[in-house]
């Protein structure tokens, strides 16, 4: 019989040698943890599709981000239900909207706690789009007028990234001047420039009550099938001065995660999107599966392909069990 020589189970003999050798590590400070203001005080209702993921109010919401910062997560992206829509969304940049007081308040009560705010029309639109509309079709260059107004009133609030996630061409252009020519040189761009029209965004649509009233998102968001256009989308971001670089979905995606990871010398960001987060969820209530073995080797398997930063609904959790495992 054969001598066998080469053995790669000896690196896997123990857990501590197991430790020694692994070649990735999920860390609570690769996590962002996305939250949906409304108005009103006092209020905290679970988001029935996103289970233990709730609508707050700003004083709720200031609660929620301390906990958030005890636990060592570094940033929550905020997004919000505003009070009014109407066919451009100027709710969107109005200061006294949800968005705008919960970002200040969070920024008071926790100033280091980085604060990400998504900036898009969608929310605040009575026909659910992402820009202006000029008949049934999104007039892309009217809609970065707006962004801008919406991206210069959070950093006003006190926003420490802008994450424009609309789609539109050239928005990171025009949100960067119009933050550099208010005063806010120091405020970064996250830019949602790798962005599919997924199906993974059903449960985030009813949570923030932005489903499009006609048509579907697939004249301004990426064809699934594209992985080229991929990374035309982060050239031109990445020309036009995005600081971060975002992928989104992330399970269905990671092989674009890891070609943008070869490609480029930004950090990289995947967002774990909440229909992802609601397969998971489900699975788990019925018993199919181990929650945490589930969620901790998903998440892994993000960084692993290339991600810098996950912008997750699992944060809390895996923040408290990556503690449990004393990582
Ligand atoms: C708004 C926006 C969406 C998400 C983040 N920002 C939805 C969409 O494009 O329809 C999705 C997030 C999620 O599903 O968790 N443009
Ligand atoms: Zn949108």
């Amino acid at each position: 019989m054969m001598e066998q020589k080469l053995r790669p189970r000896r690196m896997r003999i123990s857990e501590n040698m197991r430790a020694m050798v692994r070649e990735t590590q999920l860390s609570v400070k690769d996590f962002v943890y996305p939250i949906f203001v409304v108005a009103g005080t006092n209020v905290k209702e679970e988001i029935p599709s996103m289970p233990n993921c709730y609508h707050l109010s700003v004083d709720k919401a200031v609660d929620q981000a301390k906990e958030i910062a005890e636990l060592g997560i570094p940033a929550v992206e905020v997004f919000g239900l505003p009070e009014y829509k109407d066919e451009i969304g100027s709710s969107a940049w109005d200061m006294n909207s949800p968005v705008q007081r919960a970002i200040k308040a969070i920024k008071e009560a926790v100033p280091q706690l980085m604060i990400v705010g998504d900036v898009c029309l969608c929310q605040y639109t009575t026909h659910g789009h992402c820009g202006q509309l000029c008949g049934h079709y999104v007039d892309n260059d009217k809609t970065l007028a707006l962004l801008q107004k919406v991206a210069v009133s959070q950093a006003q609030a006190g926003a420490d990234i802008i994450a424009p996630s609309d789609m539109m061409d050239g928005r990171v252009a025009a949100i960067r001047e119009a933050l550099d020519e208010n005063g806010f040189t120091n405020v970064s761009i996250m830019s949602y420039a790798v962005k599919y029209a997924s199906g993974y965004y059903g449960p985030f649509r009813d949570a923030a009550d932005s489903a499009p009233q006609f048509g579907d998102r697939k004249a301004y968001q990426m064809d699934p099938a594209n992985s080229r256009e991929a990374m035309k989308e982060v050239e031109l971001d990445l020309a036009e001065g995005a600081d971060i670089i975002m992928v989104k979905p992330a399970l269905a995606y990671l092989d674009i995660v890891h070609q943008v990871r070869e490609k480029i010398n930004h950090p990289v960001a995947v967002y774990n999107v909440s229909g992802e987060y609601a397969m998971v969820k489900a699975a788990a209530a019925n018993g199919w599966i181990d929650e945490k073995r589930i969620v901790l080797e998903t998440l892994t398997s993000m960084k692993r392909a290339g991600a810098d930063i996950i912008i997750t609904y699992h944060a809390i959790d895996a923040a408290k069990w990556l503690r449990e495992e004393n990582l």
